[in-house]
C-alpha cells in the first residue's frame, strides 16, 4: 500500500482533527496520505483520487445519526465507477450515532463504492449552544476525551493496516432512526433557529465564506436562506459573536465558550482552503 486519501467534511474541526491524525499515522507507515475537505474538491478531482489511491476513506460528523448535507451532496455528485472499489468510512460523534457511519453505504453503493469498514470516534460535543449533557464539556473533560480519541484513532489505523478493522453500527439502524427522524424534521426549522445581530456584525464576510451550503448572504447583516446544514461554523467562528441561536447570541460567560477542536493548528479557513 503506497497512497491514501481521506475525504472529510467538518463543521467545527473535530473531523478535520481525526482525518489529520489518520494521515499522520499512515505517513509514519510510509503511506503517502492526503486529507481533502469536501468543500474544496471537484467531483472530477475526487474521482481521480478514488481511482488512484490504494486506500480511500470518507469521514463526517454525525448529526442526529445522519450524514451532514454537504457530505451527502459530495457523495451524490461523484461519478459512478465502472469497476467497484472498496473503501472505509468513519464518523465523529459526541456519544452515540447508531449506524451513523455505515448509513453511507446507501450513497456509496450507487457510485460503485463498497464499505469495507465503518468506525465511530468519540469526540467532544461541538453543540456549544446547548447546556448540560449535550453541550460542550469543560476543559478537563475535553482533554480526557481528546486523549482517548488519540488512542482510538491510532488503534483504528493499526487495524486498517492489518486488515482487522470492522463495520461498527451495521445493525443499529433502528437506534439510528430514533435520532434521525426527529433530527431531519428539526433541521427543516434551522432557517428560523439562526440569525445575526446587525448591531454586532462587522460584515467581515467570514460566515458567508465558511458556510458549506452557501446559505448566508451579507446585506446589512448576514441573512440566512433555507439550506442550513446545522454545521455551526457561522455560530462557532464569528469573530464578533454576532450569530444567534434561538435569539441568543454567543455569550461565552452565559453559554460557555464556542467550540473549536483543541488543537492550535486548527483554523476554520483550513476547511475551505483549496488544495
Ligand atoms: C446538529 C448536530 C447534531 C449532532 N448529533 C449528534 C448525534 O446524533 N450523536 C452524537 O453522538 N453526536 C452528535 N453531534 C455532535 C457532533 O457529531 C460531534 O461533536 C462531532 O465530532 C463534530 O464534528 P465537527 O467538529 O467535525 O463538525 C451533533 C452535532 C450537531 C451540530
Amino acid at each position: 500500500m503506497h497512497t491514501a486519501v481521506v475525504f472529510y467534511f467538518s463543521g467545527t474541526g473535530n473531523t478535520w482533527w481525526v482525518a489529520d491524525r489518520i494521515i499522520r499515522r499512515l505517513d509514519m507507515s510510509n503511506i503517502n496520505a492526503t486529507a481533502v475537505s469536501v468543500d474544496t474538491v471537484t467531483p472530477k478531482k475526487a474521482d481521480w483520487w478514488i481511482k488512484t489511491a490504494d486506500l480511500v476513506l470518507f469521514g463526517w460528523p454525525v448529526y442526529g445519526s445522519d450524514l451532514p448535507e454537504p457530505m451527502k451532496r459530495f457523495l451524490g455528485a461523484l461519478p459512478k465507477l465502472e469497476k467497484s472499489k472498496h473503501v472505509h468510512v468513519f464518523c465523529t460523534q459526541m456519544g452515540f450515532s447508531g449506524d451513523g457511519a455505515w448509513l453511507a453505504h446507501q450513497w456509496l453503493a450507487e457510485k460503485g463504492l463498497i464499505i469495507d469498514t465503518a468506525q465511530h470516534f468519540t469526540m467532544p460535543s461541538n453543540m456549544s449552544m446547548m447546556r448540560g449533557f449535550f453541550g460542550t464539556p469543560d476543559e478537563n473533560r475535553v482533554k480526557k476525551i481528546m486523549a482517548s480519541a488519540e488512542t482510538q484513532v491510532d488503534g483504528y489505523v493499526e487495524r486498517l493496516l492489518t486488515n482487522t478493522a470492522r463495520i461498527q453500527g451495521r445493525f443499529s439502524a433502528m437506534l439510528g432512526m430514533l435520532q434521525r427522524v426527529p433530527f431531519r424534521l428539526y433541521r427543516k426549522k434551522a432557517r428560523r433557529l439562526f440569525n445575526a445581530d446587525a448591531a454586532l456584525c462587522t460584515r467581515c464576510g467570514l460566515c458567508e465564506s465558511l458556510c458549506p451550503m452557501r446559505n448566508i448572504t451579507i446585506k446589512d447583516a448576514p441573512e440566512f436562506a433555507d439550506r442550513c446544514a446545522f454545521c455551526l461554523r457561522c455560530y462557532s467562528f464569528c469573530p464578533a459573536n454576532a450569530i444567534a441561536y434561538k435569539g441568543r447570541i454567543r455569550d461565552a460567560a452565559k453559554y460557555g465558550k464556542p467550540y473549536s477542536v483543541p488543537d492550535k493548528r486548527f483554523k476554520p479557513l483550513l476547511l475551505i482552503k483549496q488544495i
